[in-house]
This record gives C-alpha cells, structure tokens and sequence, in this order.
C-alpha cells in the first residue's frame, strides 16, 4: 500500500461534546456580488488571495481564501442564467478552480488541467441546467488540493429554479442558513497543519463551520433549512442534533429529493452535501453535533476516518418568540430518474489502496470515454480497508443499490458523490452532460482528498 508518510498508530476518540462555549456567532458567507455584461451573462468576480484569520488566542493563522482571507463569497445563479465568473489568482502557486456538482463544459470544469499560474486570470462561462441544488467550488491541482483546500480555498454554489418549490425556508442567512464544516489542527503558533495526520487525510480537532470556532446561531424562526456541506478533505460527519432530535432531509447534492425524509442522524462524507429542515421551539439551544457512527470498519479504521469521534459543530438558540414556519410540502422535486437502456452500459471501478482499477492518476490518459447525454451504470466497489468514496466530475447520478439493496430514501436523490465504507459496492444510474470534448477529460476520484492527491484519480471524455 502507498503509505509513505501517515501514521497507522492507535487513535483515541476525539469528543468536543459538551466542553465549547459557543462565544462566536456564526459569520455567513456574504452572497457573491454580480454584473450584468452586455451579452446577458452574469459575471462574478473571484480572487484567490492569501491572508490571515483568528482562529486561536495563539495568534493569527496564515490563510488563502477568495475575496477574502478564508472560504470564499456564496455564488448564486439561476436554472437557464449564462454565467461567467472571472478567477483571478494572486497567490504564490498555481491554482484552479473546480464547480463541484455543475454540468459544465470540461474546459471549464475546474479540474487538474484548467490550471491558473500565479497573476493570470482564468474566464470560464456556461449556461446553468440543471435542478435547484447546494453546489460548491474548490481548487482541484493535482498532488497539491489537501494543501489548498486545508489553506482555506472552498465556496458554496447555489442554484435556483425559476419557480422554486414553495413551503421551503428561503431567506439565505436569515432561515436559509449555509453551513461550512471543516476540521483543522491548529499549531502552538496559530498555524495550519496542512498534511495528513491519518491514512485517511487530515482530521482536526478543531471545528470550524463558515470559518468560525464555537459558533452559535440565533434562530428566530420556527424552521431553519441548513445546507450543509462536508468540506473537510477527511473525516465523516454524522449529523445529529444533542437532544436526538428528528429533522428532515429534503435534498442531497444535486438537488431537492421528491418527498421529505424525516431522520435522527445523516452521514456526510467528504464533498457530500445536504439539505435540511429543523423545527425550533422558544428559547430552546440545541447543539448540531457529530455523533459516533457505524461506518461498518472496525476500532482502529473508524477512527481513521473520524467515525468514533463525537463532536459540537454549532449551538442554535432560538428566540423568545418565533416567527411561524410555511408547512413543509408533501412533494419537493422530479424524482431523479430516467430511462436506462436495457441492458445498460456497464463499466465496473475497483478502489484499492490508492488505486482505481489498479492505475494511479495519469494526467495524459483517457481512462473511460463516455457518449455525451448517455445513461450508464457504473459499479463502484470500495475492495479496500478503508473508507472511500466516489465523485464524478460533469454528471449526476443516482444510487441504484447499496451491496445490492435499496438506498434509503434520503440517499435516492441526485447525487455526485457517494460514500463508500470498507468492502461496500453502490451502483449508480448516471446521466452524462450534454457536452462533447474528445480532447479535454472530466475526472473521477475519491473525495478523500489525499487519497485523490495520490492518485486516486481517473479521466473520462465525453465524445
Ligand atoms: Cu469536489 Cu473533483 O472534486
Ligand atoms: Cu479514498
């Protein structure tokens, strides 16, 4: 196994539960300011900078983030919108930007090959089509997003329908709230660590969500909706709420899912998002917490992937008097289905060690080439002692089955990302974008970002 540099020792669990004092209120990234140009499209402004935060009394953390020193502003744009974003990068290295979840030409798509050196200036445009979802964007260098991503480079992207779907909390900030998780440890200096701690990748101690440490959030309706976004490079949150609490996911990455689905604990895996809906009572401060998980690995493996951990992540604290919520509709979006062709194209990935069907990262191979628009499935068997998972670039897909059975109704929406523990194999139906390119690939890979780093990592075109 390619090991080299992690350490394979005994962990402790790690528990926050309980010990923070919630003294911060939780900063909301600031919606992305826009312009319109001349030929109808919607210009964002993106600079990755470096800069500096205060995360601990040790002193300020040396940080990179975009229009800012940390994360980046919430970009936002609608279903049939032409947006172009112009990236700027001021920062020492080379750069990209990856649209995590977005049907994208692959030129534009942000991944290893669409690299930005130090003062260029990078222009990618494309017309929004696809579903209502809680995108986001990262750098994607190869060998070195661990690094960049850990420095403070993530965003959130999120799409609108033309008629979104009434009953849904939907002022951002207010009732519609983003949530940024992340995990850092932090040095005696105030510094980052920026390389694995784990096989896994990099798992902190220190919580942070929108970049804020011991955050609180007052609440001052009856329901909040919350789109959370797993944007650690490796540990899996299992989200849950300190009183046990039901709440209700409505919809996964790529979009809103048909009906509600009522659940005590959601497992995020890193790159996943969901969107939920919490009921708040008067003057109540429940704490959204990681709890312990089953991850299906045993002792040492779990914590690898920060599963045994329990862990305060944000302490809501709902008014005095709360304003009253719409009532959640009964259905929410068009199921994520479509017609697969019988019998459907097949191809079959194995992740082992750090490799995806026994190859490493090639930048100058095509591993798959793919119809543009065709629907295949792929079967995904994480073969390893290890959790995975799996994200594929330019699509989104749905799980067919879970080690041959049923998702559970919160993991049968869109989705561009799965996680994968130890020995699981997920079928998944995926759509491919419309976009043909037999030159420039998408990729593939495990969203354990160092495990992609080294080279868990595939290409595909669509032609
Ligand atoms: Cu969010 Cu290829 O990644
Ligand atoms: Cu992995």
């Amino acid at each position: 196994m390619l090991l080299a540099g992690c350490t394979l020792g005994k962990a402790e669990a790690l528990s926050t539960a309980g010990t923070l004092d919630f003294a911060n209120p939780l900063a909301i990234p600031p919606l992305a300011e826009s312009t319109v140009s001349s030929d109808g499209a919607r210009v964002f402004r993106l600079t990755a900078e470096a800069g500096s935060s205060n995360f601990h009394p040790a002193g300020p953390t040396p940080t990179w983030g975009y229009n800012g020193s940390f994360l980046g502003p919430t970009l936002r744009a609608r279903r049939g919108e032409k947006v172009r974003i112009a990236v700027k990068n001021t920062l020492p290295d080379p750069t990209t930007v990856h649209w995590h979840g977005m049907q994208v030409p692959a030129r534009y798509d942000g991944g290893a090959h669409q690299v930005i050196a130090p003062g260029a200036e990078w222009n990618p445009e494309w017309t929004i089509d696809q579903p209502a979802a809680t995108l986001w964007y990262h750098p994607h260098v190869h060998g070195s997003s661990e690094e960049q991503m850990t420095r403070g480079l993530s965003g959130m992207f999120i799409l609108d329908e033309d008629s979104p779907t009434r009953g849904l909390p939907s002022e951002y900030g207010v009732d519609d709230i983003p949530l940024i998780l992340q995990d850092r440890i932090i040095a005696n200096d105030g510094s980052f660590k920026l390389t694995s701690n784990t096989t896994a990748g990099l798992l902190g101690e220190t919580m942070l969500v929108n970049g804020t440490v011991n955050p609180y959030l007052n609440v001052r309706t009856e329901a909040v909706r919350l789109r959370i976004l797993n944007a650690a490079t490796a540990r899996v949150f299992n989200i849950g709420f300190s009183d046990n609490r039901m709440f209700t996911v409505v919809g996964t990455d790529g979009g809103l899912l048909p009906a509600p689905v009522p659940v005590e604990g959601l497992v995020l895996s890193p790159g996943e998002r969901a969107e939920v809906v919490v009921r708040f009572k008067a003057g109540e401060r429940p704490v959204l917490q990681s709890l312990p998980q089953e991850l299906g690995m045993s002792g040492d493996l779990n914590i690898e992937a920060g599963g045994n951990d329990s862990l305060d992540l944000l302490q809501f604290r709902a008014t005095a008097k709360l304003a009253a919520a719409p009532t959640m509709p009964a259905g929410l979006a068009a199921p994520a289905s479509f017609d697969l062709e019988d019998p459907a194209r097949t191809r079959v990935f194995v992740l082992k060690d750090m490799y995806i069907n026994g190859k490493l990262m090639d930048m100058s191979r095509i591993d798959e080439t793919v119809d543009a628009g065709a629907v295949e499935i792929w079967r995904v068997s994480n073969t390893d002692n290890l959790a995975h998972n799996f994200h594929v670039h330019g699509a989104q897909f749905r799980i067919l089955d879970f080690d041959g059975v049923d998702p559970q109704p919160e993991f049968a929406g869109w989705k561009d990302t799965v996680f994968l523990p130890v020995r699981a194999t997920a079928r998944l139906a995926i759509k491919f974008g419309p976009y043909s390119d037999p030159v420039m690939p998408y990729m593939f890979h495990c969203h354990f970002i160092r495990h992609a780093d080294m080279g868990m990592m595939g290409q595909y075109t669509t032609v």
